[in-house]
């Protein structure tokens, strides 16, 4: 087998540089083909709670390969009413106990990674790559919330006695935490929400994405050998629906969200139009993400960093690439270049190694993709479309590369979650105008700039309100503690997930003022 580079290659988590993971990787070639039907059942463990079965399909080929038990929203509201009962208990655990099970989630799931990266590629359409740093991420976030807690709740911080009291500020739970999560990070985004809510010392209620219950259901039996109490941790699978009515309960006492923006504003409206205390909402949604080239920068990188970050995760991720500015002086030799970079991808099942871009997550997905390709066709101009090899699974969503050349940034008018890059040019003195465009998405998740010019970058980071800036490299897998992740405006409320505020906001403040 040809090992891809990327894979022994070094690669960085907040560990420190790792290299490559050989034996998670024999791991999963033993696993991938018992993985067809790798039967897992993602269901609620509390009993009694009404639910209708859902078969989950692989985006790779449409095989049935696992089921999940979606809670009606009267089986998510009985859940909530479950959940509230188990809040001074949970509580109760010693913030150093927390960390220690959350450091014993990251073990396991390092001795793990063959069977995680085997459900991530059946159930997501996680290429070997993706789903090896996915699995990495989530190890990141549970050995990082681990110190967090540590640090903040373990012990009050004390605080200045000017009148000769003694003051500490703690750091208490908040109750029942809402985790919801989205499918393009199955195990990542789910036990990083969760591993917050819990390092806090919350009752936790997570629901993942409807067509990604399986992993999220073993992250929970990882969460539950590694020592957190049964009634401390509840899967909630399910839709839409249920999320609605999971947030809508007034014993929810913070939601943790990360999907669409969309959504994000629903669940604001819920948690508002309750009979109940104010819940925090915190938020992680989309991008219409932008880099910016100039004249100056280096061809070859640009090309490098352009493929990687519009189309590996097959486009899929939030921080992903969407809106390219190349300065009109540079521009047709580097979209050529780009063009023959992204030619070079191979598009196909995540079971082989050598894939670099899987199947889009559903039929659904694929659907609005091959839409908006269809009106890019009519309405602007295509500067590359990829080609799909032969011999792909029948009934995978596939979907080729594209680069799209627009006439004005205002055509691209939402995101479009996939392995489709929009393009537009600009002429020298009009830095400016670049930076009105993207300020006018909305948004503010990641923002590339590539240039040699020290006041190019400094000019373009002041100017625009953007989570994640990347100069002279690519736009995504930010590194926990290292790279706090997370937007502004249209992109999400903050805290950045992976930095030194996130786990506080799942907790709350208490000071104790005693007279000495
Ligand atoms: P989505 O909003 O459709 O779904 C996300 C989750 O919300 C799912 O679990 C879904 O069941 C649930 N949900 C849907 N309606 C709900 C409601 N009314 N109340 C409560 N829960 C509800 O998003 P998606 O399509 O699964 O994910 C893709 C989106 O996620 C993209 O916009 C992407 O940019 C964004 N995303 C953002 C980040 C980030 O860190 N900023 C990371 C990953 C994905
Ligand atoms: N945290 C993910 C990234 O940075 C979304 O790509």
């Amino acid at each position: 087998i040809a090992l891809p580079e990327a894979i022994f290659g070094h690669r960085a988590n907040s560990r420190g540089v790792e290299f490559g993971d050989r034996r998670s990787l024999d791991d999963f070639l033993a696993a991938r083909n018992r993985a067809k039907l790798i039967g897992l059942d993602a269901k609620c463990a509390v009993p009694g709670l009404a639910s209708n079965p859902v078969d989950i399909r692989s985006p790779v080929d449409g095989s049935v390969v696992g089921r999940s038990h979606h809670l009606t929203a009267e089986g998510a509201t009985k859940l909530m009413d479950e959940a509230k009962r188990h809040v001074v208990a949970a509580e109760k655990v010693p913030a150093k106990t927390r960390a220690a099970a959350l450091r014993k989630a990251a073990d396991i799931m390092e001795s793990r990674r063959g069977q995680l990266m085997a459900v991530l590629a059946a159930e997501g359409g996680k290429t070997v790559e993706d789903a090896l740093a996915e699995i990495r991420e989530a190890e990141d976030f549970c050995r990082f919330y681990a110190d967090e807690t540590e640090r903040l709740f373990a012990q009050p911080t004390p605080l200045p006695g000017p009148t000769g009291e003694e003051n500490r500020l703690r750091y208490r739970s908040r109750g029942v935490a809402v985790a919801i999560s989205p499918w393009n990070f199955p195990l990542a985004i789910f036990i990083g929400q969760v591993a917050a809510a819990l390092a806090a010392g919350n009752v936790v209620v997570a629901k993942p994405a409807e067509q990604t219950p399986l992993v999220a259901e073993l992250a929970v039996a990882i969460l539950k050998e590694a020592g957190f109490a049964r009634d401390s941790l509840f899967l909630a699978p399910g839709d839409g629906e249920t999320g609605a009515a999971l947030v809508s309960h007034p014993a929810t006492a913070v939601v943790a969200f990360t999907g669409s923006t969309e959504t994000a504003f629903a669940i604001n409206r819920a948690l508002a139009a309750r009979n109940a205390p104010i819940a925090p909402l915190i938020a992680e949604t989309g991008g219409i993400n932008a880099l910016i080239v100039d004249a100056t920068a280096l061809p070859e990188q640009v090309a490098d960093d352009v493929v990687t970050s519009a189309f590996r995760s097959a486009g899929q991720r939030c921080s992903a690439l969407r809106l390219l500015f190349v300065q009109e002086d540079v521009a047709d030799r580097m979209l050529e270049m780009i063009a023959g970079a992204a030619a070079e991808l191979t598009v196909g099942n995540p079971k082989d190694v050598s894939t670099d871009v899987g199947p889009v997550i559903d039929a659904e997905q694929k659907r609005m993709l091959d839409e908006h390709m269809a009106m890019m066709q009519r309405t602007q101009r295509i500067r590359f479309a990829g080609t799909l090899p032969e011999g792909l699974p029948a009934g995978g969503q596939w979907v080729a590369p594209a680069i799209v050349e627009l006439a004005r940034a205002e055509a691209l008018e939402r995101e479009v979650f996939g392995p489709i890059l929009h393009v537009v040019r600009w002429k020298a003195g009009e830095l400016a105008k670049v930076c009105d465009a993207v300020e006018a998405t909305g948004y503010g998740l990641t923002l590339g700039i590539h240039s040699r010019i020290d006041e190019t970058i400094r000019f373009v980071s002041e100017r625009l309100a953007v989570g994640n800036i990347y100069v002279n490299r690519n736009m995504i897998g930010a590194i926990v503690g290292s790279q706090p992740f997370g937007g502004s405006a249209l992109s999400g409320t903050g805290p950045k997930a992976g930095g030194p505020n996130y786990v506080v906001r799942f907790g709350r403040e208490q000071v104790i003022s005693t007279n000495t």
